[in-house]
């Protein structure tokens, strides 16, 4: 048998609906916040991810998907989905306007992780960026929005992890600090972290196999090094945060494992167990270089993404109600050819006329049709009758009361309006 591949799954049964369901949720929140639906391409060029995301990331050494075309072409399934929204942008022009850009997307991601709960190979985020501002306003709308849409999945024990990485003066110092600390230490981490100390230090702080050593929990932290005008800025976004009634924690550990960062950075926590390592539900901050990184004019930028799978995980864990049952507005029940055909006719005419129906395609027994209606849970049943249509008459059964009346054929439509 032809298994799916490690790390991968299929969507089924009710995870598809609840799938689907938070889809809609999330396009809901979209438009309610005025962002646009961009799509880009499931793989890019190999030197965006390495440009955008960083050299020294994990994602970027370790755990994306490389391979070459036919013509030799270098390309990367995408690992996440900022890179290439902001490909997009700056091939598109859309700074043209001068105006801000607020874009949404879903997609499926690549990364060669280790697969347990909540941590796939592939992977399906949405997010959302806001190109063009740098107002701590925009910072506070961006954190605010997963915790709204969280909130209208009815997921609660959340928790807002908030911190700032400053400007580029700030990390510039706390880069310093950071080395100096970290180097008589260096024969006390992985040998990863040795690499990342020449490259980019400040990545040994998100390393997965040295989190929990003493060295790096006493690091120092980035946040003690802000510059003035970073603290201020950083304080600008917590108040507008308090303005929306958002519940956030500072927390001096999130530094992000993606290198595009500067100021705010933030994490949303789920606290169940279940989850465990995989409990962070959304994370992003912002990325003011990013754009200008990537040959594109100075565009400061802001965004977050979302794991689905994580938030599919903790609506199964806490057993919400998402989606609703499967039900079927109409299920046509037959007996002979004739009546077969008229079934297929009026099925289609229903659907066509806003109705979900459905009839028999296996030729069942008229017992089994009756289970297969139940077992969609339709709401009304039509029971045709090669008697009934010569008169252009039908006979309409509500599958709730059990209720059976005849119905002329033209007023079906008029006649399922009124009940349904
Ligand atoms: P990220 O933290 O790498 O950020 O991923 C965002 C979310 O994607 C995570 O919080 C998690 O829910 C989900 N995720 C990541 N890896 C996996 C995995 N292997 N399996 C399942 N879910 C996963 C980014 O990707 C940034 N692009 C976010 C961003 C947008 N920053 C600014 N704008």
């Amino acid at each position: 048998m032809i298994t799916k591949p490690k790390g991968t799954y299929d969507v089924l049964g009710a995870n598809a609906r609840n799938y689907n369901y938070v889809e809609e949720v999330v396009k809901t929140f979209a438009n309610l916040y005025n962002y646009d639906y961009i799509r880009t391409p499931i793989f890019e060029s190999r030197e965006l991810f390495h440009r955008g995301v960083g050299e020294t990331t994990d994602i970027v050494t370790k755990e994306t998907y490389d391979f070459q075309d036919k013509k030799g072409r270098d390309l990367t399934l995408r690992p996440e989905g900022t890179a290439g929204v902001v490909r997009s942008y700056i091939e598109n022009k859309l700074y043209g306007s001068n105006d801000l850009t607020k874009l949404y997307y879903f997609g499926t991601m690549y990364r060669y992780e280790r697969p347990q709960a909540g941590r796939n190979r592939e992977f399906t985020q949405f997010g959302m960026e806001v190109l063009g501002s740098n107002d701590p306003s925009v910072d506070a709308e961006i954190i605010s929005l997963p915790v709204r849409i969280f909130e209208a999945l009815g997921i609660k024990n959340l928790k807002v992890k908030i911190n700032s990485l400053g400007d580029k003066e700030s990390r510039e110092n706390y880069s310093k600090a950071l080395t100096s600390y970290l180097e008589p230490h260096l024969k006390d981490l992985c040998s990863d972290c040795e690499a990342r100390f020449k490259k980019n230090p400040l990545r040994i702080l998100d390393c997965k196999v040295d989190g929990e050593n003493e060295v790096i929990k006493n690091a120092p932290k980035v946040i003690d090094y802000l510059n003035e005008e970073s603290k201020e800025r950083f304080n600008k976004v917590l108040s507008y945060l308090d303005e929306l009634d958002i519940d956030y924690e500072v927390d001096a550990n999130v530094v992000r494992g993606l290198d595009y960062y500067d100021h705010t950075v933030f994490e949303i926590v789920c606290d169940i167990k279940e989850l465990g390592t995989g409990n962070v539900l959304a994370g992003g901050g912002r990325y003011n270089s990013l754009v200008k990184n990537l040959d594109g004019p100075e565009v400061p930028a802001m965004g977050f993404a979302c794991g689905l799978e994580r938030v599919l995980f903790t609506i199964d864990t806490l057993e919400l109600k998402c989606a609703d049952e499967r039900s079927l507005d109409v299920f046509i029940l037959y007996v002979n050819d004739e009546e077969k055909r008229h079934a297929m006719y009026l099925t289609q005419e229903l659907r066509l006329n806003g109705f979900s129906a459905e009839m028999d395609y296996l030729e069942k027994s008229l017992k089994n049709q009756f289970k297969e209606a139940d077992k969609y849970n339709a709401k009304y049943l039509i029971i045709l009758n090669s008697e009934d249509l010569k008169e252009g008459m039908l006979e309409l059964k509500d599958n709730l009361t059990k209720e059976k009346k005849k119905v002329k054929e033209i007023n079906l439509i008029d006649e399922l309006d009124g009940n349904l």
